[in-house]
């Protein structure tokens, strides 16, 4: 029999009964496939003959430790089911791998692309050095139609994954108000917050103060240094930021470069001086880059009620002043001037905090953090 290589799905190169596996701890007493395959739980009701039958279709798969088993997005050919050793499930995204599970001795994998004929839905990498018996698809097909227990441990095993899955996406939700690069607020937690701040402002008439803050020639640190120190010199404002605001400021981390404090219970005179103040510490500490650059800030500040009317107003505001800090040589903070900025116009929506939202680009054309 051949059997032709698949991208993505590595498969054992010739039928290979189990007639003795050195795997400690898993298999002490008993040594041949049927006993191994009595020991998985998707097929611990199986009849001793169906296990024969089963057992006659597997092959054996060892593979080393850190080596992709499975890769999502190419065709599926195998069922997998672990001996001994662990996997990790991952989908795989622009920064890294995200882990979905964990998978060990008696755990499957491997059946979603044979049920529903798409592309592997994750790759399912070797934490350590794992042994595996494969299945092909045609025989899955024909045990699972055969089998009804087994399709029913499929789909009780299948429902706890989902279920689990669940869980995990309801728990990035939570993070996803989160940078995760600077841990400060996000872009989408920063809408929120201006949006609860405008309404606090109408409900008790408590002011706030908004002061945007873009790192100076952050592209020439990007281009000569490279992106890890790009990502140190965020990393290192934003703790500044953190550090040097009231606890009940919210620093937050706004598109590539560009950074936002808002600042309750701020006036046009107090946020003045935090944005000095940022702009101060910034300029005048050391960065933590090697042959340490001297690294700068710009900031432009608004208030509301003050300078605004809504927030998307207090934004561009912000943003205007950002920029004339940034023309009038950076290193600097420079507040709203409504007087300049007369075709910042914008009318209220009738729902500031359902609807409303700052522009997506400013008016140094940051990249936005992905949301
Ligand atoms: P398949 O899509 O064929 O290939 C990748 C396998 O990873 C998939 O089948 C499942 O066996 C497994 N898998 C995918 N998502 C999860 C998850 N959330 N939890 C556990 N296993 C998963």
């Amino acid at each position: 029999m051949w059997f032709f290589y698949t991208p993505g799905d590595i498969r054992p190169s010739s039928r290979n009964r189990v007639a003795r596996l050195p795997a400690p701890g898993y298999v002490a007493a008993m040594s041949d496939t049927v006993a191994l395959l009595r020991q998985v739980p998707l097929l611990r009701n199986l009849p001793l003959a169906h296990l024969e039958r089963f057992a006659e279709r597997t092959r054996v798969l060892d593979v080393k430790a850190e080596h992709d088993i499975v890769e999502i997005g190419t065709p599926g050919r195998c069922l997998y089911l672990i001996l001994y050793g662990a996997v990790r499930v991952l989908y795989p995204s622009q920064n890294s791998d995200f882990e979905l599970a964990r998978l060990g001795p008696g755990d499957f994998f491997g059946e979603m692309a044979l049920l529903n004929d798409k592309p592997r839905s994750a790759t399912v990498r070797s934490l350590d050095d794992v042994r595996l018996l494969t299945l092909d698809k045609e025989d899955f097909g024909a045990v699972v139609a055969q089998e009804p227990r087994l399709a029913l441990e499929l789909l009780e095993s299948m429902s706890v994954r989902i279920r689990n899955a669940d869980e995990q996406i309801s728990g990035l939700s939570d993070q996803a108000m989160e940078d995760p690069l600077t841990g400060l607020a996000n872009r989408r937690a920063f809408r929120q917050r201006m949006a609860e701040e405008v309404d606090r402002e109408r409900r008790y008439g408590t002011p706030f103060a908004l002061v945007l803050a873009d790192i100076d020639n952050f592209k020439a640190v990007n281009d000569t240094l490279g992106h890890d120190a790009g990502d140190a010199l965020l990393v290192w404002v934003a703790r500044i930021l953190s550090e040097h605001t009231r606890a009940c400021d919210v620093p937050c981390r706004i598109g590539g470069q560009e950074f936002a404090v808002i600042c309750p219970a701020n006036t046009a005179v107090t946020a003045r001086v935090a944005a000095e103040r940022l702009v101060g510490l910034v300029g005048g500490a050391n960065t933590p880059l090697q042959h340490g650059a001297n690294l700068t800030i710009s900031a432009g500040y608004a208030c509301f009620p003050e300078h605004a009317r809504t927030y998307q107003q207090l934004y561009l505001l912000a943003d205007s002043a950002l920029s004339r800090a940034k023309e009038s040589g950076r290193n600097t903070a420079v507040g709203a001037d409504p007087t300049l900025d007369t075709t910042l116009e914008v009318e209220a929506e009738p729902d500031d905090r359902v609807s409303a939202e700052p522009p997506a680009e400013t008016a140094q054309g940051t990249e936005e953090i992905g949301l």
